[in-house]
């Protein structure tokens, strides 16, 4: 079997490592993959939103299932393009995917079908926006409605910065036409888990919870960042937090989506927070979350491929989706300077007696050699039956991997850990 991947980070070389467990796949082809992803996939230089070339190569080379990891290439439409000449694949469709393409669309319908998320207004006329920050309670929260690569949500803790975030969304349009409308919400506070869930429109089976690390820098400081680090599973999603989460979020939204003739297929990322209110979504994604993949994925007990179809099948409800009831942590390893100004190019060499996982993100193959080519770099997973053994264990593996400048927080897991105890 034949199976096109279409991305190229961190979190599809986890996917990738993942489906080659299963002995009927003979050949994996990733869209564009990296340096590192080489070594598992045939990288072909495609990018992931070149919808129409990606198409083309699927048509010529046999492809039997395809799997759209990135939230760029499923907004626009890459898994209804697949579709339409025949190929089965793992991902929302366009009409889905607008689940995370447009924040505006997830607040709506959060607020119409009664899921729990933070009070908010929307606008498209900014001094309607600027009237109503004059009396808003302060935090406050700015949210672009369409993607910025992670960056379009502005926390804002006094009212000019908040004027000064939706000034920059609506007038000087850093995010582009993602800033044309923007929702500013109330400022939720408590532990973040991130769970990313299978479902097929008919059944949704969470996976196992995790923690995300966003800032760049240990103790939560420095600028955000696509995530520096995560755990799994999350100390916070206790089995009481789990069931409040099946019951108000996770199959009402599924509901939701298809009361709205928009089934999502694929994987659904609900981003929550537990707040003194009750657990409430922060956001959703249409796709794998990255990094909290490179700890979920290696924790998955059933063959990823197996579950996959079924999701495409719209048979999920006859798998039994499992995972070890063991620990993960992963380390990412960036290049100093991320999310800002760094140097690319040096040369990365891994020891061969690592104990862990590594999963190349921004690296390039180059005469040879495998070279830095990015922010993130790549990640170092290991899993183990203690939080804190996990942890050890992949601070030790991080030692075995060298490349220049480069730079990872010293703290992932540690509030994980003292939550735990508590
Ligand atoms: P997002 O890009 O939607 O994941 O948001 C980035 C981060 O901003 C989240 O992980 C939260 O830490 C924070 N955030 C987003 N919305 C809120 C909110 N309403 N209240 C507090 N923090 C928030
Ligand atoms: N780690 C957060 C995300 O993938 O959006």
């Amino acid at each position: 079997m034949t199976i096109l991947v279409v991305g190229g980070g961190g979190r599809e070389h986890a996917i990738i490592k993942k489906l080659k467990e299963n002995r009927s796949i003979d050949k994996i082809y990733a869209l564009p993959g990296n340096g590192g992803i080489a070594a598992d996939a045939e990288c072909v230089n495609i990018g992931a939103t070149d919808i129409a070339a990606i198409v083309d190569f699927a048509k010529n080379n046999a492809i039997d299932f395809a799997v759209v990891a990135p939230d760029d290439p499923l907004v626009l439409g890459c898994v209804d393009a697949l579709n339409e000449i025949g190929i089965k694949c793992f991902g929302p469709e366009k009409n889905a995917a607008i689940i995370e393409g447009s924040k505006v669309f997830s607040k709506n319908l959060m607020k119409k079908y009664g899921i729990p998320t933070a009070q908010y207004e929307v606008f498209s006329d900014m001094d309607k926006a600027l009237e109503y920050l004059e009396t808003a309670p302060i935090p406050t929260v700015i949210k672009a409605d369409g993607l910025a690569l992670g960056k379009g949500v502005i926390i804002a803790q006094t009212r000019d910065d908040a004027k000064k975030a939706v000034k920059e969304m609506m007038e000087d349009k850093v995010f582009g036409e993602s800033g044309s409308n923007i929702v500013i919400e109330e400022f939720l506070t408590g532990p973040e888990v991130s769970v990313l869930s299978f479902t097929d429109g008919k059944t949704v089976v969470p996976m196992v919870s995790s923690m995300d690390h966003k800032r760049a820098k240990d103790n939560d400081e420095g600028l955000n960042t696509g995530g520096m680090g995560t755990v799994a599973p999350n100390p916070y999603y206790t089995d009481a937090v789990a069931k409040e989460c099946m019951e108000k979020i996770f199959i009402p939204t599924m509901n939701a989506m298809n009361a709205e003739g928009r089934t999502f297929k694929g994987c659904l990322y609900f981003g929550l927070m537990i707040t003194p209110d009750g657990t409430k979504v922060i956001e959703y994604n249409c796709r794998f979350g990255d990094p909290e993949t490179q700890v979920v994925l290696p924790l998955l007990d059933t063959d990823l491929y197996t579950v996959m179809e079924a999701v495409a099948d719209e048979r999920l409800s006859e798998i039994d989706v499992k995972f070890k009831d063991e620990n993960a942590c992963c380390v990412i390893m960036a290049s100093e300077g991320y999310p800002v100004k760094y140097e690319k190019g040096y040369e990365i060499t891994v020891d061969d007696d690592i104990d862990g996982e590594v999963f190349v993100a921004g690296a390039k193959a180059e005469n040879g050699k495998l070279l830095t080519n990015g922010g993130r770099v790549l990640g170092v997973t290991s899993t183990a039956a203690t939080l804190k053994d996990a942890i050890d264990k992949s601070y030790k593996a991080v030692e075995k991997v060298h490349f220049g400048n480069s730079f990872y927080r010293r703290d992932i897991g540690a509030k994980a850990l003292k939550a735990g105890d508590n």
